[in-house]
C-alpha cells in the first residue's frame, strides 16, 4: 500500500520554524509507530511569491488538491505589507481553503492543567476548558460579492458584503452537530441576527436542522458580540461554537488566550469527503507568521504541532496515535517546558522552538 500523502507549506515567519518541529514529530512517528507518510514540501504566501510572483502556483495548487492532507505554518508579514492586494500572502491561504472547499474550520481550545495558572483569566475561569469553534471558512464576508474599493463623487468607498446560502449555513452546521454528538451534546449558534439578515437565515437554518435531524443536541443561540463575552466570562459553559467566517476568526484569537497563548490553538479545515472516504483537509496553527519573533527561534512549536495530532485524527483515521501526542504535550508541559509565550518576565529562561520539540519528542518517547 502507497503510504498516505502529505503537502506541507511551510509559508512565513515563524511558520518554517514551528513546521521544522512538526517534521521531527511526523518522523518519530515513523520511527516509533510504524506510521509512514509520503512528504513533500512547497511554497506559499510570501515565500511563494518571492520565488513566483504568486502567493500560490497553481502547480501547488493542484499537489494540494491531490494529497491526504495539507499542512501549513503560517503566512503574511510586513516585507509584503505594500504588495498588490491580489498578491498578497493571504491570498494564497484563502485560495487553497476557497479552491479545497474547506468549509468547516475546527479550532478547539483546550486549557492544559500545566497552564491554567498563565491564562491572563483566574484559573477556575479556564482550567479544564475544553471547546470547539467551528468556524464557517469559505463563505460570508471574506468572499461575498460586490467587493472591491470604488469611487463615488469625492469619496472612496470600501466595500466587502455578507452572503450565507442555505446550503452554506446547513453544512458547517450538520458538521458542529455531528461534532457535538461525539462530545458533550452541545451547540451553540453565534450571529447578529437582530442587525443582520445573514444571521437570522443563520439562526433559522441552524434551528430548522436541530429540529429535523439532531433533536439529541442541546442547541441555543447567542449574539455573537455577548458570545464574545460570555466566552472569556465563562468559556465552561460552552462546548461547540458554531458561527460565521468573521465572528469565528476573532472568537478564536480570543479563546485562544483561556489556554494560556496563541501558541497553543491548533485548527483543522474540512471539505467534502473524497473517494477514500477521509475529507479534503488543510491543518495549520489558529497563529500567523509573527513578525516580532520571527528567526530568533522563540516561537511555540505546540499549535502546529497540535494540528499535525488533529490531521492524524481526522485525515489518517489514527485517533490512539493523535491521543498519544496530545498526551505527549500535555506530559511535556506538565514537567515545566515552556517557551517564551508560556512565561511571565519572571519566568526564568525560555525554551527555543527546538527546545520544546525536544521536550515533547521526550515525552513521546515515554509514551512508548
Ligand atoms: P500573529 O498571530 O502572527 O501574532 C500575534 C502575536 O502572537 C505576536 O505577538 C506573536 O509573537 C504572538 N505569537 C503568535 N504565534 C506565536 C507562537 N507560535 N509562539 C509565540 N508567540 C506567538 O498575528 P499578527 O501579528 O496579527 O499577524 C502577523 C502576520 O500573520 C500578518 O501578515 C497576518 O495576516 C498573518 N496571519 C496569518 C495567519 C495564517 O497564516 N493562518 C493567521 C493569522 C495572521
Ligand atoms: C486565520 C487568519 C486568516 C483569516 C488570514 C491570514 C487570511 O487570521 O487563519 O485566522 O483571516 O482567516
Ligand atoms: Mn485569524
Amino acid at each position: 500500500m502507497t503510504p498516505p500523502s502529505i503537502l506541507i507549506l511551510p509559508g512565513d515567519g515563524i511558520g518554517p520554524e514551528v513546521m521544522a518541529e512538526v517534521r521531527r514529530v511526523i518522523d518519530w512517528f515513523g520511527a516509533n509507530r510504524s506510521l509512514n507518510f509520503e512528504v513533500i514540501e512547497d511554497l506559499v504566501g510570501g515565500a511563494a511569491y518571492d520565488e513566483h510572483g504568486t502567493p500560490l502556483t497553481d502547480d501547488t495548487m493542484a499537489k494540494a488538491q491531490a494529497v491526504d492532507a495539507v499542512l501549513l505554518g503560517a503566512v503574511g508579514g510586513p516585507k509584503y505589507d505594500d504588495l498588490d492586494f491580489s498578491v498578497k500572502p493571504e491570498r494564497g491561504l484563502l485560495r487553497l481553503r476557497k479552491e479545497m472547499d474547506l468549509f468547516s474550520n475546527l479550532r478547539p481550545a483546550q486549557c492544559f492543567d500545566a497552564l491554567a495558572d498563565f491564562s491572563s483569566l483566574k484559573r477556575d475561569v479556564v482550567a479544564g476548558l475544553d471547546i470547539m469553534i467551528v468556524r464557517e471558512l469559505t463563505s460570508g464576508i471574506y468572499f461575498g460579492e460586490p467587493r472591491g474599493i470604488i469611487e463615488e463623487g469625492n469619496e472612496r468607498v470600501g466595500i466587502n458584503t455578507q452572503r450565507y446560502t442555505t446550503s452554506e449555513i446547513v453544512r458547517v452546521a450538520r458538521s458542529a452537530f455531528e461534532l457535538a454528538r461525539r462530545r458533550d451534546g452541545k451547540v451553540c449558534s453565534m450571529e447578529k441576527a437582530n442587525v443582520m439578515e445573514s444571521g437570522i437565515l443563520w439562526r433559522e437554518e441552524v434551528q430548522k436542522l436541530r429540529d429535523e435531524e439532531y433533536p439529541d443536541i442541546e442547541l441555543s443561540h447567542m449574539y455573537a458580540d455577548a458570545g464574545a463575552m460570555q466566552l472569556v466570562r465563562w468559556p465552561k459553559q460552552f462546548d461547540v461554537i458554531v458561527t460565521d467566517n468573521l465572528f469565528g476568526d476573532l472568537l478564536s484569537d480570543a479563546a485562544a488566550m483561556l489556554t494560556g497563548s496563541l501558541g497553543m490553538l491548533p485548527s483543522a479545515s474540512l471539505g467534502a469527503p473524497m473517494e477514500n472516504g477521509m475529507p479534503k483537509a488543510l491543518y495549520e496553527p489558529v497563529h500567523g507568521s509573527a513578525p516580532d519573533i520571527a528567526g530568533q527561534g522563540k516561537a511555540n512549536p505546540i499549535a502546529c504541532i497540535l494540528s499535525f495530532a488533529m490531521a492524524l485524527r481526522y485525515s489518517f483515521d489514527q485517533g490512539e496515535e493523535a491521543d498519544r501526542l496530545e498526551k505527549a504535550v500535555e506530559n511535556a508541559l506538565a514537567d515545566g517546558a515552556r517557551t517564551g509565550d508560556l512565561m511571565g518576565p519572571d519566568g526564568g529562561t525560555p525554551l527555543s522552538t527546538s527546545g520544546m520539540g525536544d521536550a515533547i519528542l521526550k515525552a513521546l518517547d515515554e509514551t512508548l
